[in-house]
């Protein structure tokens, strides 16, 4: 068991991936497990609701979700919401959401956007009863200069955001623990 961190920008030069980089090493510096799974890399199906749910990627990523201690979903935000792979990640996995501890990190070019996740959010709570960590973090575009992190404001959260997520799966291990179901 560990925690996953997934990347959903399909955009090679990401900074939501650069957030999702991060957060994925404050969760290995608190002594925890911490994968990073880059959708970039997984050319996953689009969702057709049928012959899509047979893809080996697909159950493999449905028994790594049911498997985490907790998960981060660092994506793109696209017209006023999350990208369409993120929503397309959900909508291939479903289940394995279940009671799952979810925090978020978005990356956008300003600040208008704010609300962005909480489509998605809204969705992991009432489908799956998912633990949605309310407190995310949302980064504008000069927060970065190429690869580096160059808002402490956005580190300190990216951090905030590690602690909280231990914490929270840590406190509701009984909670979201198949046998719960
Ligand atoms: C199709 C598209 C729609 C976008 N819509 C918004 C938006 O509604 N609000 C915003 O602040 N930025 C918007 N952006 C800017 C992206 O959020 C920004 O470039 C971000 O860095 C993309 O994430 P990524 O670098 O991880 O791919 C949009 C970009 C694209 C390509």
């Amino acid at each position: 068991m560990g925690y996953l961190v997934f990347s959903c920008s399909l955009n090679p030069e990401s900074r939501s991936l650069v957030l999702a980089r991060r957060a994925a090493e404050h969760l290995r510096e608190k002594g925890v497990e911490a994968d990073l799974v880059d959708l970039c890399e997984l050319d996953l199906p689009a969702c057709d609701g049928g012959a899509c749910y047979n893809d080996p990627k697909v159950e493999q990523l449905c028994g790594r979700i049911e498997s985490a201690q907790g998960t981060l979903i660092a994506t793109p935000v696209y017209n006023f919401d999350v990208c369409a792979s993120a929503k397309n990640l959900i909508e291939l996995t479903g289940a394995p959401w279940t009671k799952k501890v979810v925090g978020f990190l978005c990356a956008a070019s300003g600040r208008a956007s704010y609300m962005s996740v909480m489509g998605l959010a809204n969705s992991l709570m009432l489908d799956f009863r998912s633990v949605i960590i309310p407190r995310f973090v949302y980064a504008e575009a000069d927060t970065f200069e190429g690869d580096a992190i160059t808002d402490p404001v956005v580190e300190e959260r990216l951090d905030e955001l590690a602690e909280t997520l231990i914490l929270f799966s840590e406190a509701l291990q009984n909670y979201s623990s198949p046998e719960a179901e």
